[in-house]
């Protein structure tokens, strides 16, 4: 008697635990569109294969659409929350997803999602360039509205510290652990020489060759847009690299150095380092977590017509 009671009250708490993905689905397009997840994989193949670095941009669109009201393509409405601080500037691929968009209306009229099509031009971006890949719940709904106060406030910067790193996440449901995988991404793309000056020029835990190498692209005054690659090793594969340039001091960004600082993150940076399995597994589970943040279904939002505009 006892032990069926607790049995139930299990099967209850791990109801409400999936209560909030509960409506995406895997097969959510398999009988109306069939063929959206080919023609998505075919567009960021089109895309990499023609700029490498689409991939990293593509992978990073997805990372701040979720962090703002959740993964509902806010980030992709024209004019709004791309013109917010961490976005101004920076934020590229815009034009792929539109693209790609177009080539979906035309076998499947307003159907598949522009939050849709993002989370997964996300996976094959990783997946093109040599990463993991992972099966992504689909169904999301797409936002009749930005919202740039939030890009400002939630999207986390460069100079954050450790601690507002792990704040930011936090606020998103997702664990260190997930903050030190996800931060993987800078595994690949590039950065410009404004986020990093700081860096180069005045911070102590920094291999001094390796910042000597940056400081001409990236000169005490002016050049803040001069780029210089995330991963100084393998810039353009998706491996785990990342980890061991932050264990010799080679993170570019202060925001990467600070998860190997003689820090309570340390130890998670050097299993990721040693084991690439490790990695990839923390990164998919997170990569999935971090997709399914405040997911619009049912009748909520719209399916847009194009990415860029809300439907008239
Ligand atoms: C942990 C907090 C994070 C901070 C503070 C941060 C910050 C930044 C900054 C400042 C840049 C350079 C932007 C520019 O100079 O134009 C950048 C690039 C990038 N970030 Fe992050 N990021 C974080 C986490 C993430 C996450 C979670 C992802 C994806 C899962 C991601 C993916 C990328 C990628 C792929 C690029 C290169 C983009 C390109 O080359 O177009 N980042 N990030």
């Amino acid at each position: 008697m006892a032990a069926s009671a607790s049995c139930l009250s299990l099967v209850v708490l791990v109801a409400l635990a999936t209560v909030a993905s509960a409506q995406l689905s895997p097969t959510f397009y398999d009988t109306s569109c069939p063929r959206a997840l080919a023609t998505i994989k075919s567009g960021v193949m089109a895309a990499v294969s023609s700029d490498t670095r689409m991939g990293a941009s593509l992978l990073r669109l997805h990372f701040h659409d979720c962090f703002v009201q959740g993964c509902d393509a806010s980030v992709l409405l024209s004019g709004m929350e791309q013109n917010a601080l961490p976005n101004n500037g920076s934020l590229r691929g815009f034009e792929v997803i539109d693209s790609i968009k177009t080539q979906i209306e035309a076998i499947c009229s307003q159907t598949v999602s522009c939050a849709d099509i993002l989370t997964v031009a996300a996976r094959d971006s990783v997946v093109a360039l040599g990463g993991p890949s992972w099966t992504v719940p689909l169904g999301r709904r797409d936002s009749l509205d930005a919202n740039v106060p939030e890009a400002n406030s939630d999207l986390p910067g460069p100079t954050s510290s450790r601690t507002d790193l792990e704040d930011a996440f936090r606020k998103k449901n997702l664990t260190t652990v997930d903050m030190v995988a996800l931060s993987g991404a800078h595994t690949i793309g590039q950065a410009q020489c404004g986020t990093f000056k700081d860096r180069i020029y005045n911070e102590t835990n920094i291999d001094t060759t390796f910042a000597t190498s940056l400081r001409p692209n990236c000169p005490r005054s002016n050049g803040d847009n001069n780029l210089a690659n995330l991963d100084t090793t393998t810039a353009n594969t998706f491996d785990n690299v990342y980890y061991t340039n932050l264990m010799s001091q080679k993170g570019l960004l202060h925001s990467d150095q600070v998860l190997f600082n003689n820090d309570t993150t340390d130890n998670t940076v050097r299993n990721f380092a040693s084991n690439p399995a490790a990695f990839s597994s923390a990164f998919t589970t997170a990569m999935i977590k971090m997709g399914n943040i405040a997911p619009k279904t049912g009748t909520q939002g719209q399916i847009r017509l194009s990415c860029s505009r809300v439907n008239s």
